[in-house]
């Protein structure tokens, strides 16, 4: 099969930048991977791209294509150039570039190492032998277990062009891998440190990172189980966490979000700023506070909130128990 592909080229001793196109044969079921091989062999031996496991274990060879980051070895070429396309390939965002498509991960690691990416082990509970977890409470965990550390998510990351000192996506999914486990006793102090600036409040909640994660993390869910975590630990200093509270309360009292609650809870002196307010109210978001809209079927809402109370609850009470299995149970 005859491929055609561009590939954006960086050389890091000049800054010159430079849209190459290739011309190559490979196989119908090689992967873009492959194909970058066959430039690298047959066309072009300067082409630098990181690879290692080929069957997208390693993380390694994180790349953009069309503009959205993907693993090279899990990327069937035929599905991008059959129907005559030409992909343009360049190297992740929000990383800097080394060279052609291998960027710096040091920023990547520095967030990974920021949110303490290891066991904490509650000493409160050692015992001679070693701790055993119910697979219920590993499910937990479970996808943000499944990251490879791969960076594709952070490429995609809106927030983190932005802010560059973001935690991002990749390090908050680790954070949640340990404040989820049920062996960990830093669960308190983990949260308070992913809820300071450039924490988890500081998400758009665009979801690409959802989109382009290549093992199904799923990093933005992730984030909001943290933030989840903060809220019922009654964490509310930071405007991210009152922002939520104040769906949490006005959904509870009218079915509906109160937005003249909002922004004076969640930002007083945001409040007081009448330019803001004239702003508001000429978009129609101030409704009469004293005729606040009401769902007609409120009772149905609130019996709803309880339930999601309740199952929170539960939540907590399970994670406090921490290993909930003891060891004649599970047959040790
Ligand atoms: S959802 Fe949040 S963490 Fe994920 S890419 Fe968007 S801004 Fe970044
Ligand atoms: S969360 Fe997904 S996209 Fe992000 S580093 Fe881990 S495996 Fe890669
Ligand atoms: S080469 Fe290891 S994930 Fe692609």
């Amino acid at each position: 099969m005859k491929v055609e592909l561009k590939i954006w080229r960086y050389d890091a001793s000049t800054g010159d930048r430079a849209l190459k196109p290739y011309e190559v044969d490979v196989s119908d079921e090689a992967t873009l991977l492959d194909t970058l091989d066959v430039v690298k062999d047959k066309v072009d031996g300067t082409l630098a791209y990181r690879k290692s496991c080929r069957m997208m274990i390693c993380g390694s060879c994180g790349m953009r294509v069309d503009g959205g980051a993907v693993l090279a070895c899990k990327t069937r070429i035929m599905d991008i150039v059959e129907d005559g396309h030409v992909p343009v390939i360049s190297a992740m965002g929000n990383l800097p570039i080394v060279k052609d498509l291998v960027v710096d991960m040091d920023p990547f690691w520095q967030k990974m190492q920021a949110v303490k990416p290891y066991l904490e082990p509650r000493l409160d509970r050692a015992t001679e032998k070693e701790n055993i977890v119910t697979q219920e409470r590993m499910d937990v965990i479970h996808k943000e277990s499944l990251c490879i550390n791969c960076g594709c998510c952070v490429s995609e990351c809106n927030s983190m062009e932005s802010d560059p000192d973001f935690l991002g996506p990749a390090a908050l999914a680790k954070g949640f891998r340990f404040v989820g486990d049920a062996r960990d006793g830093a669960t308190v102090e983990r949260l308070e440190r992913y809820s300071e600036a450039h924490g988890i409040w500081d998400c758009t909640r665009c979801y690409f990172c959802n989109e382009r994660c290549p093992k199904g993390v799923d990093p933005r869910d992730a984030i909001a189980k943290i933030g989840a975590e903060i809220y019922s630990e009654g964490m509310l200093s930071d405007k991210g966490a009152r922002h939520a509270q104040v769906f949490d309360m006005s959904t509870r009292a009218t079915g509906y979000l109160l937005e003249t609650a909002l922004v004076p809870y969640t930002d007083p002196l945001k409040a007081m700023d009448v330019k803001f307010a004239m702003q508001m109210a000429r978009a129609g978001k101030v409704p009469n506070p004293l005729k606040p809209h009401r769902a007609r079927k409120l009772d149905e809402v609130r019996k709803l909130h309880k339930v999601l109370k309740t199952q929170e609850k539960d939540a907590r009470a399970q994670k406090r128990a921490g290993v909930s299995v003891d060891r004649e149970e599970a047959g040790s």
